[in-house]
């Protein structure tokens, strides 16, 4: 697209205006959800309602009939406890190309380190009017307490070991632009399932879609508590049922998707593993290993990767691959988060 394009107004560029491109898929929507915490609450039509419009701000994006005004008067808050590139990057940009006013606070330039707590923090942000808190913190359950402080909605950038819902939602897009349905795919998580809140909403968003998840590891980053049969009656509904195989080799066998995760370093106290050379041996998802999933299979890492340690260099840069592709479709997908977010409390107010 030529530089000039970009000084047309808006609704001659690519002929179409964003609510044009949206079209019917905003008037379909299901969504009833004021903060986006987990996806243990989505329905698959909700799923699906995400999916369709970040299909739409997709090509928003890729057209660049972007900048165009419809979330005008929004204001959304990224507040960040923990490092980020691309969740935080991608928050912004997706705020910015709807006309949001986004503001970024990082926890450690923030007040927090005079020693505001977070109910104080959140509390002063939404006495801004914030519309939108993005909040990702080191302390699992920590935006669940931020959303009962604040009449903005509160979306989940990643809470300790628990949850990433819209990283999950990005794969699920992902995943089904590539493969078109979910239904009875088999999609293998592969690395620290313990420390990994990419799994934890990996697997209620994958479950939701009708695959078949399977989790694989050393027994020391796989909770027990992961199985159905080994959880108690009064957990049985804790995380969806998925199968766990500590055999790479095994679990990979016949793979539709292989997702690598990182090893989360940060999040785990020591002793867990012999040694960074022992677990790349024994787990790096590498292209012999690739071998034995099917042959169209799909590679996915969420990022940050540690090429060598979970992952082959040569298999994440290979035509499997779909690590470039996730990072863009996250920033669709939190277009259409926002979206739906600002549509439901003009309907409310
Ligand atoms: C996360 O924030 O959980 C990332 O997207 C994945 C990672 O840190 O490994």
């Amino acid at each position: 697209m030529a530089i000039s394009d970009f000084e047309r107004p808006l609704d001659s560029v690519a002929g179409q205006s964003v609510e044009g491109a949206l079209g019917a898929a905003s008037q379909d929507v299901v969504w009833n959800h004021d903060h986006v915490l987990d996806l243990d609450d989505f329905s698959y039509e909700e799923i699906e309602s995400v999916i369709t419009l970040a299909g739409k701000m997709r090509e928003v994006l890729d057209r660049r009939i972007a900048r165009a005004p419809i979330l005008r008067g929004f204001t959304m808050i990224n507040l960040f406890f923990e490092p980020s590139t691309r969740t935080r990057a991608s928050f912004e940009l997706a705020g910015k190309v709807l006309g949001a006013d986004v503001i970024s606070v990082s926890a450690n330039t923030s007040s927090v380190v005079k020693g505001e707590s977070l109910i104080d923090t959140v509390k002063t942000l939404s006495a801004m009017t914030a519309d939108a808190i993005v909040m990702r913190h080191g302390m699992s359950g920590a935006p669940y307490l931020a959303s009962k402080y604040t009449r903005a909605s509160v979306i989940n950038a990643g809470d300790g070991s628990h949850a990433h819902p819209t990283q999950a939602l990005l794969d699920i897009y992902t995943l089904k632009q590539r493969l078109g349905d979910l239904k009875d795919k088999k999609i293998v998580m592969v690395g620290d399932i313990s420390h990994s809140r990419v799994a934890r909403s990996g697997m209620w968003g994958f479950s939701a879609m009708g695959a078949n998840v399977v989790l694989c590891g050393p027994p020391t980053l796989l909770p027990s508590g992961f199985l159905v049969n080994e959880r108690p009656e009064h957990a049985r509904s804790a995380l969806p049922d998925v199968d766990i195989e500590t055999n790479i080799d095994v679990a990979i066998k016949d793979a539709d998707v292989v997702m690598a995760l990182r090893l989360q370093k940060e999040r785990q106290q020591g002793g867990l593993l012999p040694s960074l050379h022992e677990y790349s041996r024994l787990y790096q998802v590498t292209s012999e290993r690739l071998s034995k999933a099917k042959s169209n299979h799909i590679l996915m890492h969420p990022g940050p990767k540690n090429e060598g340690i979970e992952i082959g260099g040569d298999v994440a840069s290979g035509s499997n691959s779909t690590i470039e592709e996730q990072v863009t479709n996250g920033v669709a997908v939190r277009m259409a988060l926002l979206y739906l977010i600002a549509q439901k409390n003009q309907r409310e107010n």
